[in-house]
Parts: C-alpha cells; sequence; structure tokens
C-alpha cells in the first residue's frame, strides 16, 4: 500500500517553498562513490519521491539526463514548474514500478522518501533497473539531534522547536519513525553486499522564523494533525511564532536563526 500523505495542492506549495536542498557537500560524496563503483559516464540519474525536485535539480549538473518520479500529481507540478533544467523531466508513479529498461540507470536517489517505499518491491525494481555497478543514495536528514541558536536563547529555542515534536508525536507514521532512525531497516534490507553508510553529515543553515514555521508545516506529522483537527493545528504554529519571536526580543518573522542538523546518507553499489 502506497502512503499518500503528500497529494494536496497546498502541502506541495509549501514543500515547494520550504523543504530544503541537500547539501551540495552530500552530493558530492555520492557522485564520487558512484565514480568510484561505476565510474564514467553519468548518463542516467533517477531521484525516487522527487517531491518538488530540490534533490532532482541538485543532481542535473552531474547527469546527460535526470529523471523525477513521484506519485503525487501535485508535487510534479510544482517540481515542473521550475525553469532551467532542460535535462531534467518528471513523471509519475510508484518506486516500486520504474519506467526504465533493465540495466539502463547509472544512479537511483531518494531524498527523505525512500521510508515510504515497499522496500521489498523497491529493490527488486532497484536491481532491475541498475546499470552493473550502479548506485543507490538514500539519504535525509534526522531530527533529533537539531540545535537552535540565536543569541543566547538557544536552549529556550530547541525547547520550544521539541515541545512541537511532542505534540505531533502521536501523529508519527511508522515510516516517519524509520526515517528518524536514519533508515537502519531499510539499510538491512539492501540486497547489495557492497553497502556502507554515512551515518551523520552536520550541516547549518541560516533561516528565518517564518522558514522555520514553514518547514515544520511541511512534516507528514503535522499533514496528520491538521487534517484531524485543523484549528489546533494552526494554533499550534500561532503559538509556535509567538513564543519564538519572545524568546527571541524580536517581532520580525525574517529573523534568522542558526539551525544545525544532521543528514544521513545510505550507499550501495549492485
Ligand atoms: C517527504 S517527501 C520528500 C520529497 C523530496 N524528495 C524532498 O527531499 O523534499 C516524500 C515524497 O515521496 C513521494 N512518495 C511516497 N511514496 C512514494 C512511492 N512509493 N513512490 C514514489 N514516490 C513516493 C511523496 O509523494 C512525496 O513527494
Amino acid at each position: 500500500m502506497a502512503y499518500r500523505l503528500f497529494e494536496g495542492k497546498g502541502h506541495a506549495s509549501i514543500y515547494q517553498k520550504y523543504r530544503f536542498t541537500p547539501p551540495t557537500e552530500l552530493k558530492n560524496i555520492i557522485i564520487e562513490y558512484l565514480d568510484k563503483k561505476k565510474g564514467q559516464p553519468h548518463v542516467l540519474a533517477v531521484d525516487l519521491g522527487c517531491g518538488t525536485g530540490q534533490n532532482t535539480r541538485l543532481l542535473a549538473p552531474c547527469f546527460q539526463k535526470v529523471v523525477g518520479i513521484d506519485i503525487s500529481d501535485c508535487q510534479l507540478e510544482e517540481a515542473r514548474a521550475v525553469p532551467g533544467y532542460p535535462n531534467i523531466t518528471y513523471s509519475k508513479g510508484p518506486a516500486e514500478e520504474l519506467p526504465f529498461p533493465d540495466g539502463s540507470v547509472d544512479l537511483l536517489t531518494a531524498a527523505s522518501a525512500a521510508h515510504w517505499f515497499d522496500r521489498e518491491k523497491f529493490f527488486v525494481e532497484a536491481n532491475r533497473v541498475l546499470k552493473p555497478r550502479g548506485c543507490i543514495a538514500l539519504l535525509g536528514f534526522s531530527d533529533p539531534n537539531t540545535k537552535l541558536k540565536y543569541k543566547d536563547c538557544g536552549d529556550k529555542l530547541d525547547h520550544i522547536y521539541q515541545g512541537v515534536k511532542r505534540v505531533l508525536a502521536p501523529y508519527t507514521s511508522n515510516p516517519a519513525i524509520e526515517a528518524e532512525g536514519k533508515l537502519e531497516g531499510v539499510f538491512s534490507a539492501i540486497p547489495f553486499p557492497d553497502k556502507e553508510r554515512i551515518e551523520s553529515f552536520r550541516v547549518k543553515n541560516l533561516i528565518s522564523v517564518r522558514h522555520l514555521l514553514g518547514f515544520i508545516e511541511t512534516w507528514s506529522m503535522f499533514q496528520g494533525y491538521k487534517k484531524k483537527d485543523p484549528k489546533s493545528a494552526e494554533d499550534l504554529l500561532v503559538n509556535t511564532q509567538k513564543r519564538f519571536l519572545d524568546e527571541m526580543g524580536v517581532t520580525s518573522l525574517d529573523t534568522e536563526i542558526e539551525q544545525h542538523f544532521e543528514y544521513f546518507c545510505l550507499l550501495a553499489s549492485k
């Protein structure tokens, strides 16, 4: 059964606005891995669960052709609306049934998406479409170690942030728990013996209060809460925004906070 949590137009448009592009340095590590295992040429990369295309666009300069795949029409509509990437195409469909011939793909990626896939079916399909020594890179960010910093009130901002996560905890699905655990179970299930993981790739973002609230709004657990109780979900955002601004002693939503968090990446070669 596919999880259909990212379908709405509203959700897709906040995705385009507030989701982060993975760090370029992490993308470089993935490309170096591909070079080491399979080598040149870099013909075709496929970004699965591409959403609004942040990771897909990051890959574009490194391949002759990049295809973004997602099950959500609304997410794809947002992705297609971004101009300037002539070698990217987007296609609707599940990661478990890919529209590519056997042995035709150099790199398969999934950014913050692999936890939603049917593992067994996905790995059978990955094995089918990858070229010999072709690679998989499943990346994401893991939030439990996120730290916020603004002048001397970082601890208080962390406390507010963790409070939001506690309210949303009952709406956290099993796949989202797997993502928080850096895809431990997915890693064990990768059928290729040649696999490794980057446990922690720390990044620092400067993020406005507005963007941080928008990012929270993109979470599947927030969307679950909003579906069940739209008024309380809206109140949670409004109150959190107020608490952040009060602690920081500012009024502008454009005030920037340092956000320290970590990415992880599972790498494997066929
Ligand atoms: C959390 S979003 C991540 C989007 C994007 N990769 C990013 O980094 O922001 C997960 C995406 O995976 C898609 N998705 C979920 N299950 C899928 C499946 N079985 N096959 C393809 N896409 C799927 C959803 O529609 C959604 O756009």
